[in-house]
């Protein structure tokens, strides 16, 4: 029965594999991250980290997040230190219009590894873009 269970979820997890980011040449990554990295983040991003519940899978964006893939910024300036900074932190404390605690505000679920690599992720996924904003034109943190 519980293997059963778990060849389900298996099933579901297969049916729903995210979309993988994309292949930015290591020149355009920021310094010391790698490809393995963006491709872990996206797994904790759909996963442990949660946060595709809100932003949407590939971080198209829902009615409870907005997008992250479109190299639009509201709360920062969309560098790989602010990335990690937000998904470590989020904005601790802050509520919903229900005044519920907003997961993405707490505490992160992430560990500090998995939070470099969920950042990694969303800077690869911010970058790919349409075009209109290419890769060349944001330059890598220098720090
Ligand atoms: C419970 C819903 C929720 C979850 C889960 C969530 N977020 Fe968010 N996130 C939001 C909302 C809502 C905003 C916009 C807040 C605002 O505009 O004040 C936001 C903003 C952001 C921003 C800034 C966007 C901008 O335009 O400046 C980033 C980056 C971000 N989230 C990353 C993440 C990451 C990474 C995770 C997973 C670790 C995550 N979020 C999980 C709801 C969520």
């Amino acid at each position: 029965m519980v293997r059963a269970f778990g060849l389900v979820i298996g099933i579901a997890l297969l049916a729903c594999r995210p979309p993988q980011p994309p292949a930015l040449a290591p020149a355009e990554l920021p310094q010391g991250v790698t490809q393995a990295d963006t491709a872990a983040g996206n797994g904790f991003f759909h996963g442990v980290g949660g946060c595709n519940a809100c932003h949407g899978d590939g971080g198209a964006g829902t009615d409870e997040g907005p997008a992250l893939a479109d190299g639009r910024w509201k709360l920062g300036d969309g560098s790989y230190e602010w990335l990690v900074h937000i998904t470590r932190h989020g904005g601790y404390g802050m509520r919903d219009r229900g005044d519920e605690p907003v997961a993405m505000r707490g505490p992160t679920v992430l560990d500090s590894v998995q939070v470099l690599q969920v950042a990694a992720y969303v800077w690869a996924i911010s970058r790919a873009g349409d075009g209109s904003s290419p890769s060349s034109a944001v330059a890598a943190p220098s720090r």
